[in-house]
């Protein structure tokens, strides 16, 4: 049996963490398939970090990320770079993961280059093309052109069936998230000095990063925040905030110097999951935190107006609670105040995942390919 080299590109922080365990899982026992990893680096302290805890080093990286950086023009350099790529290397298929512009122009860029596609958490929608921006039309578009669609649950299965996906190409596999978050709960992590730290109170976690809610929403969100902490002298926040420098400059604007708000950098993945384990609440607009959350039993508000996530939701995990200042607050104060909503909030069975799920991909892919 000959080895296929299967291709996986990426290039944020949450691809590298969803893909990470099919990586380390090709690389132990690819069942003939050779892994060949190519970052676009979209991001690139936040990947960087991600990859190093997971030991993987980049065969390729296009060091594409600019400061501040245009979806168009990082789309243009990123279709550009990774054609190139895909012309020398040529991989027998490639592996996609999420709705990120990388993951969106890696799947054209192998259109274009007639190599077949896999993508990893297929079928997440919200059905409104503009919410979360861009990732819903990316998603889309990458269901379009994949030729394996590995689902997370049924109900994002049954998504890409309703939009006529052959539904013998759909496999429910369960979300990698859940596997990254056993293989780092199952190592020893050095904690830092920012993680878990609440002097006697409760710990509310909180982060946020959404494009589309940049300008007035984002602004009410900051403001909900301070809300909360002002009005409930038994919290202490730790917000580690995104690089981006469009969220940077309003959460420093609104929550910077309050006594009980610490604003940190982003934390390394498995400071970040201990520090999940470790906190009461959970304030977020993040994907993989939503599904991380559930998985650890924190109770989470969605400080969004839709989520492709809706299975965090129905099982009572997680609450929709939009981006106005006072819905947010309002959300927070009587889950504080409610110790029967909190603990039933906290107790739900998680349905995104196992924890095998990239074994079971590469089960897939393995037999297809070979
Ligand atoms: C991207 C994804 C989004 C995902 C998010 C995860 C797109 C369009 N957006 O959004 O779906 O939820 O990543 O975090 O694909 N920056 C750094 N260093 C880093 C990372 C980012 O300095 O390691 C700064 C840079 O100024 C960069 C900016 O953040 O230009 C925006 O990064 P970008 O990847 O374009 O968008 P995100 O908002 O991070
Ligand atoms: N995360 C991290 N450090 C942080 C904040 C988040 O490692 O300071 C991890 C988190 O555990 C989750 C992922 O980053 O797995 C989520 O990334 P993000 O919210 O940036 O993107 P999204 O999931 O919304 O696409």
């Amino acid at each position: 049996m000959t080895n296929k080299t299967v291709m996986m590109i990426f290039g944020t922080r949450p691809e590298a963490i969803k893909l990470a365990p099919v990586v380390l899982d090709m690389q132990r026992d690819g069942r003939g398939l050779s892994p060949l990893v190519c970052v676009t680096g979209q991001h690139r302290q936040m990947l960087d970090q991600v990859n190093e805890w997971f030991g993987i080093t980049p065969d390729v990286d296009l060091n594409l990320m600019q400061a501040d950086q245009g979806l168009p023009e990082f789309a243009g350099r990123a279709l550009a770079s990774l054609t190139h790529v895909l012309k020398e290397r040529r991989p027998d298929a490639i592996l996609v993961q999420g709705d990120t512009t990388t993951a969106m122009i890696g799947t054209l860029a192998a259109f274009y280059q007639r190599v077949p596609v896999g993508h990893v958490e297929a079928g997440l929608r919200t059905r409104d093309l503009h919410n979360p921006f861009p990732e819903e039309m990316n998603r889309r578009v990458t269901s379009v052109i994949a030729s394996q669609h590995f689902a997370p649950t049924d109900q994002a299965a049954q998504a890409l069936i309703a939009e006529q996906v052959d539904a013998s190409r759909v496999f429910v596999v369960g979300n990698t998230v859940i596997d990254a978050l056993r293989i780092t709960l199952a190592r020893r992590v050095d904690l830092g000095p920012d993680c878990g730290r609440a002097n006697g109170r409760r710990l509310v976690l909180v982060t946020a990063h959404r494009r589309e809610s940049f300008g007035p929403a984002f602004e009410s969100i900051c403001q909900g925040i301070r809300k909360i902490a002002d009005r409930n002298q038994d919290l202490e926040f730790v917000y580690p905030v995104h690089l981006n420098p469009n969220v940077r400059e309003p959460v420093a604007r609104h929550l910077a110097g309050h006594p009980r708000i610490r604003l940190i950098e982003p934390l390394r993945y498995e400071q970040f999951v201990h520090l999940m384990s470790a906190c009461y609440l959970i304030l977020t607009d993040s994907g993989g935190i939503q599904e991380e959350a559930t998985a650890l039993g924190k109770p989470t508000l969605i400080m969004r107006n839709t989520t492709e996530r809706p299975e965090a939701v129905s099982a009572g995990a997680a609450m929709l609670v939009g981006t106005d200042a006072e819905r947010i607050a309002d959300a927070a104060e009587r889950l504080l105040n409610n110790c029967d909503m909190y603990r039933s909030m906290s107790h739900c069975a998680c349905p995104f995942g196992d924890g095998h799920s990239a074994g079971r991909i590469l089960d897939i892919l393995a037999e297809h390919l070979n």
